[in-house]
């Protein structure tokens, strides 16, 4: 939550700063500000509202100054308006200062610093900090945010510059994400990669507990005792274009059409000669062989992969698995020891409900491993071992392309698993390898056919909408799927209600006669997912049930299935044939494009859903 950005250099920084806060937007979008040292003062823009609000009031009063920083907010403490907005000033307007993150501590020093004489003009947590460092500085910025660092409670990336040390810029982090970005004669800070991508991939990332300054020509660590810390620059393999729409009208949509190449660019990059290689996994097979059971953590999206991991994990290694949501784990005193194998699943690598269940199961003995997208995240760096999906940035707030990185990586690990407890027999694994390969040829295929912007599914949507209309806003969405592809059926609803508002529901379709089926009217649209499977029957028996009761049906069905165009369905999808068992990467598109269209008739903000944030970092 919140996105921030520093730049100090020999460029204008304003126009830095904004491009930078465009990239990081879907770390919050309800407010925005800059605040650049113009001559000597400080001066500061800030808007409530999306970033675009400030871009038109910067068109109409630009800063000059060649060092600043940026913010975007989502709000928590207090509500989204300009004065909540950062960034925040001591009350001498001597030191400026962007927050990401919660200062729990907030009302006791704020308190404190009242007695003292200090005096706060809003209701955030965050103004404690620019108070603070005002309160210890005596002429030297990064020691004065050393100290206020280390009074502070909670979670916090800070970027802060003061009048006085004109060509320094000072961050701290404790939990929430901050890298540098190293330039030539320029350098950044920032909470994410994306941010920096177009002037530079060479990054430093900053570790808790740190305290950063930069200057347009250097960088310097250290820590809260004030001793120096040398870390190497990481070369970043994203590049600029990765970050950008490159002609769609949506992130979302561009992401969904890139998972036919980053399945590819994944399988290519672990199968060779016919085994699976993970170099950074950290677990010897000594680790491997000593597993008795697994558990699986993680948030939305990254939670329904990890169900689905629970069907392939157990059916191929044997181990029992269970699944869990971050924030249900962490508190539920779990029962996980030196023979569990706990894996933590995160787009961003920063959601603090999973780090804090990652910590917790270290703290129980646990062996630990990560599946990540983000390089060098606090989860992918604080697990015993990582495995990288590689899936590119992901920009859109809902996760498409990462949960098929994440169900592909899933699969292979469990194959690789199976492999070295003996559990699957060479001919099996290199059955399993050869369809697996198919796959990103499949996912191509299905994608090929929404290319054009008149398809079947677009059309569904737009029917949706006409029939949302005339029914008063009553109707819903039901999502019903059995087996392995359940955890489908709760994705697909989770996609629809996060980006189109309208409530949805996904159920496994056993569970249809305990509860759901009493819904079904003329309201609800059910989506069942019927492609060719063991449970096909018995979906066809739910879609019976359902139509018989008056419901309206979007069947997604594997082509070719003429039989089903015989059961009075109302909307059929369809999707290539596939074995059930991988069939989860690839029904999940159909329900992605779905959300999309139908949120797009709507003309809702698609990439930035109100509300949300892509990286939860406070809990
Ligand atoms: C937020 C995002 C979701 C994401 C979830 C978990 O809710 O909006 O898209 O699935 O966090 O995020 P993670 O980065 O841990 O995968």
């Amino acid at each position: 939550m919140c996105g921030i950005i520093g730049y100090t250099g020999k460029k204008q920084a304003e126009p830095i700063l904004l491009e930078g806060l465009k990239r990081l937007e879907y770390r919050g979008y309800d407010s925005a500000g800059i605040a650049i040292l113009k001559n000597g003062t400080i001066e500061v823009r800030k808007k409530q509202g999306k970033l675009h609000v400030l871009a038109d009031e910067l068109r109409r009063l630009p800063i000059e100054g060649i060092t600043g920083i940026g913010h975007v907010r989502w709000a928590t403490h207090g509500i989204p308006n300009e004065i909540n907005a950062h960034p925040h000033l001591d009350e001498k307007k001597k030191i400026a200062v962007v927050h990401n993150g919660i200062i729990e501590n907030y009302q006791a020093l704020k308190k404190k610093l009242i007695t003292e004489g200090h005096r706060f003009i809003s209701d955030t947590d965050t103004e404690v900090i620019p108070h603070l460092i005002e309160k210890f500085y005596k002429g030297n910025l990064t020691d004065a945010v050393r100290r206020a660092a280390s009074l502070l409670k909670g979670s916090y990336a800070i970027c802060c510059f003061h009048k006085n040390e004109p060509h320094k810029i000072v961050g701290a982090r404790c939990d929430s994400p901050l890298i540098i970005g190293l330039g030539k004669n320029e350098n950044f800070f920032a909470s994410d990669i994306p941010a920096i991508l177009n002037y530079t991939q060479n990054v430093v990332f900053i570790d808790n507990a740190e305290i950063a300054e930069i200057t347009p020509k250097s960088y310097r660590i250290i820590n809260y005792k004030g001793k120096k810390i040398l870390r190497k620059p990481t070369r970043i393999k994203w590049n600029i274009s990765q970050a950008e729409k490159e002609g769609f009208k949506h992130f979302m949509l561009k992401e969904i059409f890139e998972q036919g190449k980053v399945t590819k660019n994944i399988l290519e990059e672990r199968i060779k000669k016919n085994s699976i290689h993970f170099e950074e996994l950290a677990l010897k097979n000594t680790d491997l062989k000593r597993i008795k059971n697994i558990a699986i953590v993680a948030c939305g999206t990254a939670f329904h992969a990890g169900l689905t991991g629970q069907y392939v994990l157990e059916s191929l290694t044997g181990i029992p698995v269970w699944v869990d949501t971050s924030s249900e784990f962490r508190y539920r005193n779990p029962i996980v020891g030196k023979e569990t194998l706990a894996i933590f699943i995160s787009q961003s690598g920063e959601t603090a409900d999973t780090l804090a269940a990652l910590r917790e199961a270290k703290r129980k003995g646990a062996k630990t491993l990560a599946i990540c997208n983000v390089l060098a995240s606090s989860i992918a760096r604080e697990s015993d071992g990582v495995v990288y999906t590689h899936a590119g940035p992901e920009i859109a707030v809902a996760s498409t392309k990462a949960y098929t990185a994440q169900l592909t990586i899933l699969y292979l690990l469990s194959m690789h698993i199976a492999r070295k407890r003996s559990k699957l027999s060479e001919k099996d694994f290199n059955k399993l390898l050869l369809q697996f390969k198919k796959l990103p040829h499949i996912l191509e295929k299905t994608l090929s056919k929404y290319r054009k912007e008149k398809n079947n599914i677009a059309n569904y949507a737009k029917l949706f909408r006409e029939y949302y209309l005339k029914m008063h806003h009553k109707s819903t969405f039901l999502y019903l799927a059995r087996n392995i592809n359940y955890p489908n059926a709760l994705e697909g609803a989770l996609k629809l209600k996060e980006i189109s508002y309208i409530s949805a529901e996904g159920y496994p379709a056993g569970e249809m006669k305990h509860g759901p089926i009493a819904l079904i009217d003329e309201n609800p649209w059910v989506v069942c997912i019927a492609t060719k499977s063991a449970v096909y029957d018995k979906m066809i028996s739910n879609i019976q049930e359902i139509k018989a009761r008056g419901g309206i049906v979007i069947a997604v069905a594997t082509e070719g299935d003429k039989s089903i165009r015989n059961q009075n369905i109302n909307y059929i999808i369809e999707i290539p044939e596939i074995s059930e068992f991988f069939s989860p990467i690839v029904v999940v598109v159909p329900l992605q494009l779905l959300a999309y269209y139908v949120a797009r008739e709507f003309n809702y903000d698609i990439d930035q859903p109100r509300n949300l944030a892509k990286s939860v970092t406070v809990e």
